[in-house]
């Protein structure tokens, strides 16, 4: 019951309801008693946290883990904001018990954006991804309305002013695609101003038609995630992730 709780199944007395019902299984077993620390079930480790292990809710999956971190293919149409104006929340795209645990999108991307979001209840893993002083590079592929040209990716290495700030901001990496697509182009940057990247282009008399964030930090966005789909971190993943950022 606890650990259901805390994973964000609702309160203790909903936590409860589930076991009695016969919705939740460890290894595979029912479990039938809410009373039952998990740590008897899972020898190992005496921490639920460090626990290797998964639950079962309704017959689906549920990895057991201190904090939530997951990544989503954000599709166009949904706003990050937690109170969203006009039009639904990317929150409404995972289940209940993530969002009963209170995760939060690391960083923002526009409504029309779409690509890698992670979401994480990691307020110190939050705050490192998205702190200027950490610059988690950030690569986004953008199709542009008109055809990309050496002198914007010169420009944009350099560094270009926008408005809000005299402080310059320079592209990491500029890497044009093939010549069969002339309007598209990778592009990486390190801080994460507001609409950043289509101030950028426009900063070199380009516009932004279409944005598509594939990388933050050490994740690529996995190819198999359908857009609205969204997935836990693997261990490896997080645990790459957390290393990049000095957080273990
Ligand atoms: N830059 C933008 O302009 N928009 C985004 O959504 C992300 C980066």
């Amino acid at each position: 019951e606890d650990a259901l709780h805390r994973q964000g199944f609702g309160s203790r007395r909903e936590c409860r309801g589930l076991v009695f019902n016969g919705r939740v299984r460890v290894g595979g077993v029912a479990v039938d008693d809410p009373e039952r620390p998990l740590t008897e079930l899972f020898p190992i480790g005496s921490e639920v946290a460090r626990v290797e292990g998964s639950l079962e809710v309704d017959g689906r999956e549920w990895p057991l883990r201190e904090h939530a971190v997951v990544m989503l293919n954000k599709p166009r149409g949904y706003e990050c904001s937690l109170k969203p104006r006009h039009h639904p929340s990317v929150m409404s795209l995972l289940p209940t018990p993530l969002r009963l645990r209170g995760l939060q999108p690391i960083g923002r991307l526009d409504e029309d954006t779409t690509g890698l979001l992670l979401l994480t209840d990691d307020g110190e893993l939050n705050h490192r991804l998205t702190s200027p002083k950490w610059h988690a590079p950030k690569l986004y592929r953008v199709q542009c309305r008109h055809p990309w040209t050496a002198e914007a990716t010169t420009k944009l290495l350099a560094g270009v002013v926008l408005d809000d700030d005299p402080q310059a901001v320079q592209a990491l990496a500029v890497q044009p695609l093939s010549e069969a697509q002339p309007h598209t182009v990778l592009l990486t940057i390190g801080e994460g101003r507001y609409h950043q990247v289509k101030r950028m282009v426009a900063a070199v008399g380009n516009r932004v038609d279409g944005l598509q964030r594939v990388r933050m930090g050490t994740l690529n966005l996995d190819p198999g995630l359908a857009a609205g789909q969204w997935r836990w971190l693997q261990p490896e993943e997080e645990s790459a992730l957390r290393a990049s950022l000095a957080l273990d």
